[in-house]
């Protein structure tokens, strides 16, 4: 091996040694589907984000037992030392690699298809959209799927709506235990990590914008506000703009708020949040970042029909200049802002993600064959046991009821 490449490799497999270190809730899992036994030879096919965390699902799912073929939901979001490390020493088939072309980043999703996976792990639902249209050769394979995130789970909702859904899939993203910790605090955190690392530029007293106020925009806002920064939430929805506004923050329509912004994120999960007439409103300097799952939030394609010039800026930073000199940044061209310039969600936020990852590929080996071609909830023991898991490795205890208590909340006759 060539002397940068195992560099490469020693990079990853440390970075997958602190994250496995630390994933406690999932290294439980990993027992437990090991003793249970029926991964074994099971075809597993995934598509997330590759960096360390999910290298370690993948890891867990692999020494479970199952054939594993993994690549990313995501042309700029792979970790290539983790990718690197994964092909060397695990056993998995890796097809990632970070600045993917459109073109290369459905040829690595097809190849997941040609591994002729039984059950599919999707962030985002590329791959079962793939499977839906252009491979349905392979469709039948299938027996369930697992999708990680909001996005994916809008579409997989209008597919099943439309009938056109093949197979059971569970969605994790509705889980308590994903959405109340890894859309909110992951989100929040990691967000961040992404902006500071690759601009380098002060949050606090500065006006930033964040438009969704949706868990991920939630926890965006909290995290900047914590920042110092003066925050106002962009909204199209009267009850969370309600909540925003209870919660602290100045609320406007976009169109007022990008005149005072330093910093813009989207977290709408829409499309055309930034527009033309948005970024001829803005101040010069301004930057903008996207964390919603896909990069069409912020409209490259107006930045570019109104720019003179478009530069590299920093390292995943671009300038786009405008009439009167005005100059306007986006962050790793608005794809995923934490992934594509930070490390993605903390370790231990994905750790109790991807233990739910993990559990729903369990149960719908077990039980596939009852459920419909849908999207299913999480049950809730799972969740629970997810939660009660995590609480103990945070070394945290509760109170439990009483037989009398739990009699007294089930029944109505009770009421002094
Ligand atoms: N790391 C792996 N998957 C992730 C996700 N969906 N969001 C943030 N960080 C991640």
């Amino acid at each position: 091996m060539a002397s940068d490449e195992k560099e490469l490799v020693q990079k990853g497999e440390a970075r997958l040694k602190w994250a496995r270190d630390r994933m406690k809730v999932l290294g439980e899992v990993r027992e437990h589907l090991k003793k249970k036994g029926n991964l074994k030879g099971v075809r597993v096919g995934m598509a997330l984000h590759t960096e360390a965390k999910t290298g370690v699902l993948a890891e867990t799912i692999h020494e479970a037992g199952a054939e594993v073929c993994l690549t990313s939901c995501n042309p700029l979001s792979t970790d290539d030392c983790v990718a690197a490390a994964l092909r060397q020493s695990s056993g998995i088939e890796v097809h990632a690699k970070r600045g993917q072309s459109q073109e290369e980043y459905y040829d690595s999703l097809n190849r997941v298809v040609d591994f002729e996976p039984d059950y599919v792990i999707d962030d985002g639902a590329d791959l079962i959209f793939l499977l839906h249209t252009d491979r349905k050769d392979k469709l039948e394979g299938v027996k369930g799927a697992n999708e990680e995130t909001t996005t994916g789970i809008i579409r997989l909702r209008a597919m099943a709506q439309e009938g056109v859904l093949r197979f059971p899939v569970m969605s994790v993203n509705d889980a308590m235990m994903k959405h109340l910790f890894d859309n909110r605090y992951g989100t929040g955190q990691s967000t961040f990590d992404g902006i500071m690392s690759s601009t380098n530029l002060l949050i606090a007293g500065r006006r930033l914008v964040v438009a969704g106020y949706g868990w991920c925009g939630r926890g965006i806002a909290m995290r900047a506000k914590g920042l110092g920064a003066r925050v106002t939430v962009t909204e199209v929805d009267p009850v969370r703009a309600i909540e925003a506004s209870l919660d602290g923050f100045e609320v406007s329509p976009m169109a007022e708020a990008v005149e005072q912004a330093d910093f813009i994120v989207t977290a709408t999960g829409c499309k055309d949040i930034l527009r033309k007439e948005h970024f001829e409103r803005m101040k010069s300097g301004c930057v903008m970042a996207n964390s919603g799952h896909f990069d069409n939030e912020i409209s490259k394609t107006d930045l570019e029909s109104i720019s003179s010039s478009v530069r590299n800026a920093r390292d995943n930073v671009i300038e786009y200049s405008l009439a009167g000199g005005k100059k306007i940044f986006l962050i790793a061209e608005g794809r995923l802002v934490n992934l594509a310039a930070g490390q993605g969600h903390p370790v231990e936020i994905m750790d109790m993600s991807f233990a739910l990852q993990a559990m729903a590929l369990g149960y719908l080996l077990d039980n596939h064959e009852k459920l419909s071609p849908d999207v299913h909830p999480i049950p809730t023991d799972i969740d629970e046991w997810v939660a009660r898991t995590a609480l103990k490795g945070m070394g945290l205890s509760i109170d439990s009821l009483s037989d009398d208590q739990r009699g007294y909340l089930c029944g109505w006759r009770d009421g002094t």
